[in-house]
């Protein structure tokens, strides 16, 4: 469904080469139809890059990305994302802000308050249509992002730490609203965190990125039965495979912090 190829990034240009940082080395990785696959590696390992490269909102260095088999550059249809920072709009509602994307493709009023309407029922937000963003939690604000991007019926949502400004609680129940929104409505999801728990909690698999530049080091397959809920991070399994990805990532983000330290 979605293919990444032999992706490496580098920041800063020729000229002041000093100020040259090689983001992404090599990496490749292939989401499947339907899967949820996240990526997880230590901070400013190019997890964001990744994202906004698969998603063609900034060019690569080498290799390609694949939609659907045809390769791509720049924005797919298919593809809608969520950001790490907050992204919905503080001068529109939450209907507002829902309706956006429909507005900008050109769809009439009665079909774009229809569908959005269904969307903010889905995320749980019914009753909040005529609310700004400074009205609602920054959970509920998570929601309204997350709307906005199914209610363009993507193929495949890209997440970049959706739920990381939030609580831990909100995290887990938003995480499951969300597996349960996936199963309804069928998305390929690729998924960005850096919460353990999180990405075994979602994913069906989790690669784990290597300290910058950033390269595949691991990729586990989560093998916890669907319909899942958050339940099961009570589970032994579930502890077992958090200590997996941790025992993978640590060595990574202590060279991550190494990687800071030299910087100051
Ligand atoms: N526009 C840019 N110009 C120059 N350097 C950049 C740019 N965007 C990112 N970088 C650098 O590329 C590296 C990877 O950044 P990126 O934001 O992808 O990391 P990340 O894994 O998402 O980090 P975090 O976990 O903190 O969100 C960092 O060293 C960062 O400083
Ligand atoms: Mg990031």
């Amino acid at each position: 469904m979605l293919m990444l190829r032999g992706v490496s990034k580098i920041f800063g240009t020729l000229e002041d080469g000093a100020f040259q940082i090689r983001a992404l080395d090599d990496i490749s990785l292939e989401v499947r139809e339907g899967e949820f696959f996240s990526i997880i590696g230590p901070s400013g390992c190019g997890k964001s890059t990744l994202l906004r490269i698969a998603g063609g909102l900034i060019p690569l260095y080498n290799g390609e990305v694949r939609v659907g088999g045809e390769r791509v550059e720049g924005p797919h249809p298919w593809i809608a994302m969520v950001f790490q920072e907050e992204s919905t709009f503080p001068w529109r509602t939450t209907l507002g802000n829902v309706e956006f994307g429909l507005e900008m493709r050109g769809i009439g009023a009665a079909e774009r308050r229809k569908k959005a309407l269904e969307m903010i029922r889905l995320v749980g937000l019914s009753g909040f249509e005529k609310r700004y963003p400074s009205e609602l939690s920054g959970g509920m604000r998570q929601r309204v992002a997350i709307a906005r991007a199914l209610v363009m019926e993507p193929k495949i949502l890209l997440m970049d730490e959706p739920f990381g400004a939030l609580d831990e609680q909100t995290r887990i129940i938003l995480g499951e609203e969300l597996l349960r929104i996936r199963d309804k409505l069928g998305q390929t999801i690729l998924f960005v965190t850096h919460n353990i728990n999180e990405s075994v909690q979602l994913s069906d698999r989790v690669m784990v990125m290597t300290a910058r530049p950033g390269q595949v080091k691991t990729v586990f397959k989560i093998d916890l039965a669907h319909p899942r809920d958050s339940t099961i991070i009570a589970s032994e399994r579930f502890g077992r495979l958090v200590g997996q990805v941790w025992g993978t990532l640590r060595e990574e983000s202590l060279k991550g912090f190494e990687q800071m330290e030299k910087r100051d």
